[in-house]
């Protein structure tokens, strides 16, 4: 029996490509740039399986142009880049790679919020121009974490796992989501429940950790940078879309609020000029980007793979309903 064919978006780790390879017949993209769309067309053409990176938009089009595709298997736990209901009308299984990146994640979410608490980038710069002059009173202040006050906005795995390394800062922790977390849950973290407003208010840090849906698409707008205090900093480590990026820079250009550390952008890999000043850390979303991590991700992402040509059901679908149903 001819294996089945699946084409990768890009060149997985060894360890993930050794898995694949056993069960299937693997195509990779190996230059060092995303593949164009119109390859990305071509190759999926003929093939059952597609691992792919956020970067490519698995919708219709794609979808219509790979006709004998069975799955499409996200490296990442978001999966604003596909288009769910069209996968599922089309019997096509969506996976994405839950878990595995929480905590590195969380870990660069804190990166990002010392880095810019505590004016690393400017630092940084200063002490390579060349240009330091030596240690002053004043000199590049910033400002304490310790016994602040952090405000999580999506209080899922991610937001939980950032809320408890403020723990270790004494820090007062306050979420808001959609739904109330179990009280164990915000005991463990020892988090409070807030209505958004509340947290804006209060909040000195606040860290964004919701996916990317028609929701909260543009939910950091001008009226709720408004209502941040003008000391506060806005961590972003989920999805550019979720901050209206024309009104964060109108919040920083008006000294609305103190600063913003950014990993994603409402259009990447394109990065609003306004952003670009010193008061703006800004990360090429790296937040999951360690090597250990990103590994599993793509081991996930070929198990996902593997499991459904084995007649299994992958383990992390995120349209359950399409193999129900058969
Ligand atoms: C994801 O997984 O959704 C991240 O943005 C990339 O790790």
């Amino acid at each position: 029996m001819p294996k089945p064919r699946v084409y990768c978006s890009h060149e997985l780790f060894e360890e993930a490509r050794k898995i694949l390879e056993i069960t299937c017949d693997v195509e990779y993209w190996t230059q060092a740039e995303r593949p164009p769309r119109e390859e990305v067309l071509r190759r999926v053409k003929d093939k059952e399986g597609l691992v792919c990176l956020l970067t490519e938009k698995v919708d219709e089009g794609l979808l219509r142009a790979a006709p004998k595709l069975r799955i499409a298997a996200n490296v990442a736990v978001g999966f604003d880049n596909i288009d769910v209901a069209a996968c599922t009308k089309r019997g096509v299984v969506a996976t994405n790679t839950p878990g595995v990146l929480d905590e590195t994640t969380a870990d660069f979410a804190w990166t990002l919020l010392m880095a810019v608490a505590r004016r690393l980038g400017e630092g940084e710069q200063l002490a390579r121009s060349g240009n330091w002059k030596g240690w002053n009173l004043d000199q590049l202040c910033g400002a304490d974490i310790w016994g602040k006050t952090l405000g999580i906005v999506g209080f899922g795995r991610i937001g939980r796992a950032v809320a408890r390394r403020a723990l270790g800062f004494n820090m007062k922790v306050i979420y808001t989501d959609a739904v109330r977390a179990p009280e164990d849950a915000e005991k463990q973290v020892n988090a409070t429940f807030q209505d958004m407003n509340t947290l804006l208010a209060e909040a000195d840090f606040i860290s964004l950790h919701v996916p990317l849906l028609a929701e909260t698409q543009g939910l950091f707008d001008a009226p709720k940078f408004f209502r941040m205090k003008r000391t506060a900093f806005l961590i972003n480590t989920s999805r550019g879309p979720v901050v209206d990026e024309a009104a964060l820079v109108a919040a920083l250009e008006s000294k609305k609020i103190a600063g913003a550390a950014l990993d994603v952008y409402e259009n990447e890999p394109f990065i609003h000029p306004g952003l670009k000043r010193p008061n703006v850390v800004l990360a090429p979303h790296l937040a999951s980007a360690s090597l250990e991590t990103r590994t599993k991700m793509a081991v996930m992402a070929a198990n996902n793979v593997v499991s459904l040509f084995q007649g299994q059901m992958p383990p992390n679908m995120v349209n359950p309903s399409v193999l129900k149903k058969s």
